[in-house]
C-alpha cells in the first residue's frame, strides 16, 4: 500500500486545475442505465469511478474511458445484482438501486455495511422505493427488490435530506407512472447536476425555488452527453492547503458560487479571497485566525465534507474554535491522528474543540477516511519535519493527483510504496 512523506513548513504558491465531482460523476454512472448511450466529460480518475464502473460492467454496459471522457452503453443489460464485493468497494453503490430498479423492475444488492463515518443508514431510501411501488426484502445481508405492479409516482418527504435517499428518488421517478414530489430534499450542487443530466436525456424535472423536486414520469430517456460540475471539495481542500501553510493559491475551473459557506470562514481566518467566475484565488496571512465556529450543514450550509480539512487549519490557528458536526456520527476520526502531530483537540460526541497552537511537529499517521486523510496531508504540509501518512488509498478515492498538484504548488512530498 502506498503511503506520502511529507516534509512540512513550505509555503505554498501556484495555480491548480479542480477535477470533476466524484459526489456528481457516481449518481450520473447509475443514472446511465436509464439511457442507452451517454457521453459524460469532466470525469475525474478516482478508484470511486472506477468502482461505478466496474458496477455497471458487471450489469452488462459496456463502458470506455478515455482521459476525462466515459462512455456508457446500456442498451443490453444482462443482470440486476450487485454482488458484495462491488458494493463493499463503495458505499455510494447503493445510488444504483434506484436507476437497476426503474430499468429493470427489479434489483438484489448486498446491503451497504457501516462504513468509518458511522452506521449510516439507508432507511430513508428504502421507504421511499416502498412509496413508489418496490417491495423489499431482506435475504442473508442481500435487498431483494421487485416491483410487484409498475414504479408509481408519490408524495415523498424526507425526514432528512439526505443526498443518496433524494438521487435514488430522482433515478426512480423519472420513468415511472405520474408525478414524484419530494419535499424536502437534499439541495446540493451534485442534485442539480443529476438533475440536468436526466433532463438533457428527457426526464420532467423541476425544481421549486424552496428545493421541492417535481418530477413528472416519462416512458424513455435518450442518449446523452454532459460535462460534469467542477469538485468543490476538492477546491476547498486545497484552499486549506495553501492556508495553512501562509501561501496563495488559484484555483481554476471552479464554480465559487457552490462555496458560499466556505468562503465567510476563510475570511475570518484573515485569508485574502478574490473571486472572479470561473477562478478562485487565496492569499493567506503568516499565521491564520482561528474561525470561531464551524457548524456543518446541509447544503447551502457549511458542507461536512470540508470540516476535516478546516480542522487541520484550526490546529495551527491563533485562537480556538468550536466545530459541531450535524451530519455524520463519526467523523473526527482525523483528531486522535492530529494529535500525534501536537495538535490540541477535545472532541465529545458531534462537538470538537481545537485550540490553536503555533507549530504542528511530523508524525508517522494514518488515513482514516476521505477527507481524514486529506486533512492529514494539510496538516503534514504545514509542520515541522517529516510526516508519514499511510493508508493513502483513502484519498485515492476522492483527489486526482493530489501528490501531482501539491509538489507544483510546492510542496516536498513523495508517494513511495509501503
Ligand atoms: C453524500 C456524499 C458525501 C457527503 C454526504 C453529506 C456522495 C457519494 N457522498 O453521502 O460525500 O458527506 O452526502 O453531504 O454523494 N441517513 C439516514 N438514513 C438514510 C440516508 C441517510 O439516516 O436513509 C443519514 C446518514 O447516516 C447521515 C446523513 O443522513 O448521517 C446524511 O447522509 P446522506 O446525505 O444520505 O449522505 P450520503 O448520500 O451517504
Amino acid at each position: 500500500m502506498a503511503k506520502y512523506i511529507v516534509e512540512g513548513g513550505r509555503r505554498l504558491d501556484g495555480e491548480v486545475e479542480i477535477h470533476g465531482a466524484k459526489n456528481a460523476v457516481l449518481p450520473i454512472l447509475a443514472a446511465t442505465l436509464l439511457v442507452g448511450k451517454s457521453t459524460i466529460l469532466n470525469c475525474p480518475s478516482l478508484s470511486d469511478v472506477a468502482a461505478a464502473c466496474a458496477i455497471l460492467e458487471h450489469l452488462g454496459a459496456r463502458v470506455t474511458k478515455e482521459a476525462d471522457r466515459i462512455e456508457v452503453l446500456t442498451d443490453q443489460l444482462t443482470s440486476s445484482t450487485i454482488p458484495e464485493h462491488l458494493m463493499r468497494e463503495m458505499r455510494s453503490s447503493v445510488v444504483f438501486l434506484g436507476a437497476i430498479i426503474a430499468r429493470c423492475g427489479k434489483a438484489r444488492v448486498s446491503m451497504p455495511g457501516g462504513c468509518e463515518l458511522g452506521p449510516r443508514p439507508i432507511d430513508l431510501h428504502l421507504s421511499a422505493f416502498e412509496k413508489l411501488g418496490v417491495k423489499i426484502e431482506e435475504d442473508h445481508g442481500y435487498l431483494e427488490c421487485t416491483v410487484p405492479d409498475k414504479l408509481r409516482g408519490a408524495n415523498i418527504t424526507l425526514d432528512f435530506p439526505s443526498v443518496g435517499a433524494t438521487e435514488n428518488i430522482m433515478l426512480a421517478a423519472c420513468t415511472a407512472l405520474g408525478e414524484t414530489v419530494i419535499h424536502n430534499p437534499a439541495r446540493e450542487p451534485e442534485i442539480v447536476d443529476l438533475a440536468a443530466f436526466l433532463q438533457k436525456a428527457g426526464a420532467k424535472i423541476e425544481i421549486g425555488e424552496n428545493g421541492t423536486i417535481y418530477i413528472q414520469g416519462v416512458p424513455d430517456l435518450v442518449g446523452v452527453e454532459h460535462r460534469v460540475i467542477p469538485d468543490r471539495i476538492e477546491a476547498a481542500t486545497y484552499l486549506c492547503c495553501a492556508a495553512i501553510t501562509g501561501g496563495r493559491v488559484v484555483l481554476r475551473e471552479v464554480i465559487p458560487s457552490h462555496m458560499n459557506a466556505i468562503f465567510p470562514i476563510l475570511e475570518e481566518a484573515g485569508c485574502g479571497l478574490a473571486i472572479k467566475p470561473d477562478t478562485i484565488v487565496l492569499h493567506a496571512p503568516k499565521r491564520i485566525l482561528a474561525p470561531k465556529m464551524i457548524r456543518t450543514m446541509p447544503y447551502p450550509g457549511f458542507p461536512t465534507d470540508a470540516q476535516s480539512p478546516l480542522m487541520a487549519v484550526s490546529c495551527v490557528a491563533e485562537g480556538s474554535t468550536i466545530f459541531i458536526e450535524n451530519i455524520f456520527e463519526n467523523r473526527y476520526k482525523q483528531a486522535g491522528e492530529l494529535a500525534r502531530m501536537g495538535a490540541k483537540v477535545k472532541v465529545e460526541g458531534r462537538v470538537a474543540v481545537v485550540e490553536g497552537v503555533p507549530k504542528l511537529h511530523g508524525a508517522e499517521l494514518v488515513s482514516t477516511d476521505l477527507r481524514g486523510g486529506a486533512a492529514l496531508t494539510c496538516a503534514a504540509l504545514s509542520a515541522e519535519g517529516v510526516s508519514q501518512i499511510k493508508d493513502i488509498y483513502h484519498i485515492e478515492r476522492g483527489y486526482q493527483d493530489f501528490d501531482k498538484n501539491l509538489k507544483s504548488l510546492g510542496a516536498i512530498m513523495e508517494t513511495v510504496d509501503d
